[in-house]
């Protein structure tokens, strides 16, 4: 967990989206947490960082386990240790996946999640390394998403 090292109101997200410096550093952050990933099984190491509405980024890394089917993708856990830690409003994602030769996107299981959190307009960055980096919001990636009012 680490600040941004700045204070950030959700207006400024909104207006702005996300300035390039602070998603350059919410990047750096998914970068470093990879190198915690838990993945003796792909060798795919993959780490999330979310930004959250007081400024306090929260990571996750893929936690894979002998009996494959029980992995946890980075994003999922980056989610469950924000809301683990009393976090509720996420303005921002990134994931880096260092390991492949491309920018990788959340799969299915994790888009699902983060529309539960995320506003659709959220945005999304996701790559292999800094320069490699491509920008979406969870909307794109999740569109035609329902059913929220079920929350209470
Ligand atoms: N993985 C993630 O953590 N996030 C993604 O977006 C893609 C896949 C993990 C799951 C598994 O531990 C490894 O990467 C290979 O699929």
């Amino acid at each position: 967990m680490a600040g941004l090292g700045f204070a950030l109101r959700t207006e400024d997200v909104k207006m702005t989206k996300l300035t390039s410096e602070r998603a350059d550093a919410l990047f750096d952050a998914a970068m470093a947490a990879s190198e915690r990933s838990y993945s003796p099984y792909s060798h795919f190491r993959v780490g999330a960082a979310i930004l959250c509405d007081d400024g306090v980024v929260v990571t996750g890394v893929n936690v894979e386990n002998r009996s494959y089917g029980l992995t946890n993708c980075a994003e999922r856990s980056a989610v469950f240790n924000a809301i683990s830690m009393g976090k509720r409003n996420f303005l921002a994602i990134a994931i880096a996946t260092p390991d492949s030769g491309y920018p990788v996107s959340p799969c299915g299981a994790c888009r699902q999640v983060l529309s539960e959190f995320f506003a659709s307009e959220a945005p999304v960055q996701y790559g292999n390394k800094r320069d490699n980096r491509t920008t979406t919001t969870v909307g794109e990636l999740f569109p035609s998403d329902a059913l929220h009012e079920l929350a209470r």
